[in-house]
């Protein structure tokens, strides 16, 4: 497996894979990999012939309040696990490979950005799809895997594809949970064992809405009240929000119709915030 640092020399790798008739798929991540990663690796290696996974952890997505400076790396360790996974490049550029010193065009994506996540966190998606066009740029890729874990990043990037005509397949992998149904995440290592053991509720509550909307519950305000229950049974959490959407435009649901729904949530344990969601076909 290749390790490549500079863009100019991603980009060129590229053009020579893409000129041999090769298809590229690339997985962006921002490293400290975990089976969640690997996974989406795992299904780009079905889809192309060469597959890049991205290693940055982008500050342009981290408001000055988050976690940018702590966010846990390991890149020795990425490299040995993108290798296990049949990764045949890896890309990690550090800031000022990708970010000049008078860098002023970002990309975002109006509305649905807004929502849910962009709530909490305002400049967060704006962070993430300029990196993400960028890197699409450098790695020149024919597909891209984004995790089901990010539901709205995905949505939101999905967006940016179509609306800047990027050729770009985009695949979302589903996500992988531990055991007791806690999604993967590389944030979960600064759960204590108590909260680590309290976080499985969450995935709880999202299967309490999937059993509730399969009974009939057409209400969102009663299922939500069941969630919210549910969750605050773990007195450590602090709920950021538990919201119904249609799961192709995001629009928020009151009603449970027809369309496929994404239920998505986010709660403070400690230290910690964690996103989960669940799509739910009625
Ligand atoms: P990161 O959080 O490292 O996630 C990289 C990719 O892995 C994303 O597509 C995410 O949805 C996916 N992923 C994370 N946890 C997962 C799980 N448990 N199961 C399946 N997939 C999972 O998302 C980002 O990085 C960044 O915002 C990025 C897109 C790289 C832009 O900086």
């Amino acid at each position: 497996m290749q390790i490549i640092t500079s863009v100019s020399e991603m980009q060129h790798y590229s053009d020579k894979i893409r000129i041999n008739g090769n298809k590229i798929a690339v997985v962006p991540t921002m490293g400290y990999l975990h089976e969640g990663h690997l996974s989406l690796i795992r299904l780009a290696k079905q889809h192309c012939d060469v597959v890049i996974t991205t290693i940055f952890v982008n500050p342009a997505q981290f408001s000055p309040e988050e976690d940018f400076e702590k966010y846990p790396r390991d890149l020795n360790r990425d490299i040995s696990m993108c290798t296990s996974a049949g990764c045949d490049v890896v890309f990690a550029p550090d800031v000022a490979a990708m970010y000049n010193h008078n860098f002023l065009t970002f990309v975002s994506v109006d509305n649905i950005s807004n929502k849910l996540e962009g709530t909490f966190r305002p400049s967060h998606f704006k962070g993430v799809t300029t990196v993400v066009a960028k890197l699409f740029n450098i790695t020149k890729p024919h597909v891209a895997v984004f995790g089901q874990k990010d539901a709205q990043q995905t949505a939101v990037i999905k967006k940016m594809v179509k609306d800047l005509n990027f050729d770009i397949q985009i695949i979302v992998a589903p996500t992988v949970r531990e055991p007791d149904g806690l999604a993967l995440s590389s944030r979960n290592i600064y759960l204590t064992n108590g909260e680590r053991k309290d976080a499985s509720v969450l995935y709880k509550s999202l299967k309490l809405a999937e059993e509730e909307i399969n009974n009939g519950e057409n209400s969102v305000e009663i299922i939500k009240t069941k969630m919210i229950d549910l969750i605050l049974s773990k007195p450590n959490f602090i709920i950021d929000y538990i919201s119904f959407n249609d799961a192709d435009t995001l629009e928020e649901l009151g009603t449970i119709a027809g369309t496929p729904v994404l239920v998505s949530l986010a709660a403070r344990i400690g230290k910690v915030r964690l996103i989960d969601n669940l799509v739910i076909k009625k």
